[in-house]
């Protein structure tokens, strides 16, 4: 018997991977993933956020700022070569953030027990749904906002180069400037949980903290949602045109 046990063992054994890939596997090292992608990602959209605020310098300015952004790096680089490397960039922040995300919602579902109903559970449940439902949103947005502003396959009257003319014509379409603004609400609410979830994986999760952290979250939550929801109420009241 104890033969018979001992032969079987090495067909069974788990081979270990290296260190990186056993971290990403625990809930804990997803975790980590999504709070240091998730900074990223926020760092990213409070950029885009403050360079699209140049477009209440004028027209001008808004599409110098727009060439800024392809010759950026020059003369190291060549055209749109920063671009290219930060858009790369954003792609795998993406990518992992959504499968961390993804990967955590199904381990917690085979975790749970039947029956629990405890009010953190409730709590958290609501936190989570809604950040699923606000991820997907997101996604959606982004691939219509690309195909809208960067491509101009969804615009009605799309002049290359001319980012501030793209700008103005693309919110005078009243349901166009409505996703944008639902589209910010879900990213706003997005962000706060987020930001609130990356301070607790990354070991801020002292009741001490609460307030610091809750006054952070909500102050850039909510900078980066007026901002954006600014942006197509100027060119639908005409204050942009
Ligand atoms: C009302 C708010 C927003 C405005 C006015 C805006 C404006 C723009 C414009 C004009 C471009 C094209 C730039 C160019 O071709 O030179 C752009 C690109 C882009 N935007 Fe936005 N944006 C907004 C919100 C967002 C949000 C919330 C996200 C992400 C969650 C986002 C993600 C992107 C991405 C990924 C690109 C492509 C970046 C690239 O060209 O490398 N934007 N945006």
């Amino acid at each position: 018997m104890m033969q018979l046990m001992t032969a079987a063992a090495p067909a069974t054994r788990h081979v270990r991977a290296s260190w990186i890939v056993e971290f990403y596997r625990s809930a804990i090292g997803k975790k980590a993933v999504m709070a240091i992608t998730g900074a990223f990602l926020f760092g990213w959209i409070f950029l885009h956020m403050a360079g699209n605020l140049k477009v209440y310098t004028g027209a001008e300015h808004y599409n110098a700022y727009a060439q800024f952004l392809i010759t950026m790096g020059a003369p190291l680089l060549p055209n749109k070569g920063a671009l290219i490397l930060v858009r790369t960039l954003l792609l795998i922040a993406v990518w992992f953030h959504i499968q961390a995300a993804t990967q955590l919602t199904i381990m917690n579902r085979k975790a749970r027990p039947v029956g629990y109903g405890e009010r953190d559970f409730v709590a958290g449940t609501y936190a989570a749904r809604t950040m699923r439902w606000g991820g997907v949103i997101i996604l959606l947005f982004v691939i219509y906002h690309i195909g809208h502003l960067t491509f101009g396959k969804l615009h009605p009257d799309y002049i290359e180069g001319d980012v501030y003319h793209n700008f103005v014509t693309g919110f005078q379409v009243w349901w166009a400037s409505a996703i944008y603004i639902i589209a910010n609400l879900a990213l706003g609410m997005h962000l706060y949980h987020g930001l609130w979830s990356m301070f607790n994986s990354l070991g801020l999760n002292h009741a001490r903290f609460n307030a610091w952290k809750r006054a952070f979250a909500t102050g850039f939550a909510l900078v980066v949602t007026l901002a954006n929801i600014s942006f197509p109420i100027a060119v639908l009241t005409g204050f942009l045109h």
